[in-house]
């Protein structure tokens, strides 16, 4: 059962079209890298899946209902989804156990001590629970990256959207943890030895367009477009 489902999405910002008929599906579970040269699309459609960016054709789903229909109620999709940038993630001017707490007793109503609760169990997934106290500025990247994804994971979200973040620390590790406990995921990187180690299929966006996707490895080994082989040769470079 598919818990994500794009269809022919096509996304114009002024008279400039980012995402030219993008078809995808996420099943339950699975793990998908997005993968492409920057200014192929990559963030605007995580941000088309989290509702956050209006689309003008095509349809976008989640658990089987399609989130793009007018009326729909978006606070209630983003509830269900977690997203990570790879950096602003945090309100500078709160602490870290203010940072999680947030969401779950404004949004969820869920009381602050409980939430309070909440925070520390997040935080020592995150292995992060002696920062509760600490404020985003006190913390090094890697750090800062895991509070994020604590506080996304205090929301019990269906799926997680990955903004290309910082695989620094302990991030990387984490990462392969919430794979292993299951969690559906979408993860824009441009980490291609990461992105074949942990994604059960990797996506290529190319102009606006998913230019060649499948299985992860094989995909990555050989490429059938010229395109992504000329993505991935310039890469390997670096
Ligand atoms: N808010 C916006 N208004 C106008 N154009 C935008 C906006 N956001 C993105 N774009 C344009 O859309 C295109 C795709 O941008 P996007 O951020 O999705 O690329 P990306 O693949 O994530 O790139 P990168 O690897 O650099 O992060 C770019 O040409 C960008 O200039
Ligand atoms: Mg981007």
């Amino acid at each position: 059962m598919s818990l994500v489902d794009l269809n022919d999405v096509v996304k114009h910002y002024g008279q400039h079209t980012v995402l030219n008929g993008v078809s995808l599906t996420v099943a339950k579970g699975e793990i998908v890298a997005i993968i492409g040269r920057s200014g192929s699309g990559k963030s605007t459609l995580l941000r088309c899946v989290d509702g956050l960016e209006p689309i003008q054709g095509g349809t976008i789903s989640f658990d089987g209902t399609v989130i793009n229909d007018l009326g729909m109620d978006l606070r209630k999709l983003r509830q269900h989804v977690g997203i990570v940038f790879q950096s602003f993630n945090l309100f500078p001017h709160l602490s870290v156990e203010e940072n999680i707490t947030l969401a779950p007793n404004v949004v969820k109503r869920v009381p602050l001590a409980e939430a309070r609760r909440l925070a520390e169990t997040v935080l020592q997934k995150v292995g992060q629970a002696e920062k509760i106290d600490a404020y985003p500025n006190q913390l090094s990247g890697g750090q800062q990256q895991c509070v994020a994804i604590a506080r996304s994971l205090a929301m019990s979200p269906q799926l997680m959207l990955f903004d290309d973040p910082e695989l620094v620390g302990e991030v990387p590790k984490l990462l392969e943890e919430m794979a292993r406990d299951g969690m559906t995921m979408i993860l824009v990187t441009h980490e291609i030895g990461f992105a074949r180690q942990i994604a059960d299929r990797v996506a290529f966006m190319h102009q606006g367009r998913i230019w060649e996707e499948g299985p992860a490895a094989a995909t990555l080994a050989r490429p059938r477009t010229p395109e992504l082989e000329t993505f991935l040769s310039a890469v390997s470079l670096h």
